[in-house]
């Protein structure tokens, strides 16, 4: 059997009778997609889908992103995490109206000069809003594409993605399944994210996997889930930023005793890093011996 009949097409048609109706796959507005998957970035789908349609209520267009201050957009991405991507995409917004006229470029060298835009973000705005015929590389795309092409883990992305340039010839090859417009390569990045979330990312739901050798393509996935131990998120810089800049998206200024009792649990040196790495990052500034949203 070739590779088309044996993977493809079987996980096409996965795809098409369980596919997600996700917000995002209603538009092909470069903008949308890009705060989009700013978004899906770090944080789940059912919280992206609020968060997105707000978002995009206050910041309609790159226009209204831009035009706002970093303040108002960091205060719309509470809930979100990881709040330098709210500055980033705003960034962004910026230079593609003042370097672009308000166009996305339509190559993958040009998006990645774009602050917070990487490969997989380049590329994923190239298929979702372009249709361009490219592969693209998340957690679950590069562990399917390692699995598929060499039966393991570890492959750089730069080698998996010149293999995919076969798979995504195959695709426009084949005859869509779809009613929309779409070609089958968008189909099939869009299909890799439901995959993986419904059979990688909790190692569930195997029985009803669409591809027959599922079990050697990723035999440990059950046991690697279950003995990943992570640092308790409260130890954590990450959980000591977001309480400042949270505290800050209620009160217009905070002083820095409030600052010091928000992080009590640590010692004074700590503290005083998380808030230089935050004056640092743009996202707090001092006045005096308050801090405030910039
Ligand atoms: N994660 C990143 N991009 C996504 C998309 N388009 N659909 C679902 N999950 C995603």
């Amino acid at each position: 059997m070739t590779r088309k009949e044996q993977i493809i097409l079987p996980i096409l048609h996965w795809y098409k009778k369980n596919k997600r109706d996700l917000p995002w796959r209603r538009t092909m507005r470069p903008y949308h997609i890009l705060v989009s998957e700013v978004m899906l970035q770090q944080t789940q789908v059912d919280r992206v889908i609020i968060k997105y349609r707000e978002f995009l209520r206050y910041f309609p267009s790159v226009k209204q992103l831009g035009n706002a201050s970093p303040g108002e957009v960091i205060t719309a991405w509470k809930g979100l995490g990881y709040n330098r991507r709210a500055l980033y995409l705003q960034k962004t917004a910026q230079a593609i109206r003042q370097e672009y006229g308000g166009r996305f470029p339509q190559d993958i060298d040009t998006l990645m000069t774009l602050p917070g835009i990487g490969n997989y973000t380049a590329r994923a705005i190239l298929s979702f809003a372009f249709d361009k015929p490219v592969a693209m590389m998340d957690t679950n795309h590069r562990k399917f594409y390692s699995r598929i092409f060499f039966q393991e883990n570890g492959q750089s992305d730069k080698i998996l993605l010149e293999k995919t340039k076969d798979l995504v010839a195959d695709l426009l090859t084949l005859p869509s399944l779809f009613s929309d417009k779409k070609s089958m390569v968008y189909h099939w990045n869009q299909a890799l994210m439901d995959f993986g979330a419904h059979f990688l990312a909790r190692g569930t739901h195997l029985q009803d996997c669409p591809i027959k050798q599922f079990d050697q393509l990723f035999p440990d996935q059950v046991k690697k889930q279950q003995k990943k131990a992570h640092t308790p998120f409260r130890q954590t810089n990450r959980y000591y930023r977001g309480r400042i800049v949270d505290a800050l998206r209620s009160e217009k200024s905070i002083t820095i005793k409030t600052i010091a009792k928000l992080c009590a649990d640590i010692p004074k040196k700590r503290q005083q890093t998380i808030i230089q790495g935050l004056i640092k990052d743009g996202l707090i500034k001092q006045a005096g011996c308050s801090m405030l949203l910039p």
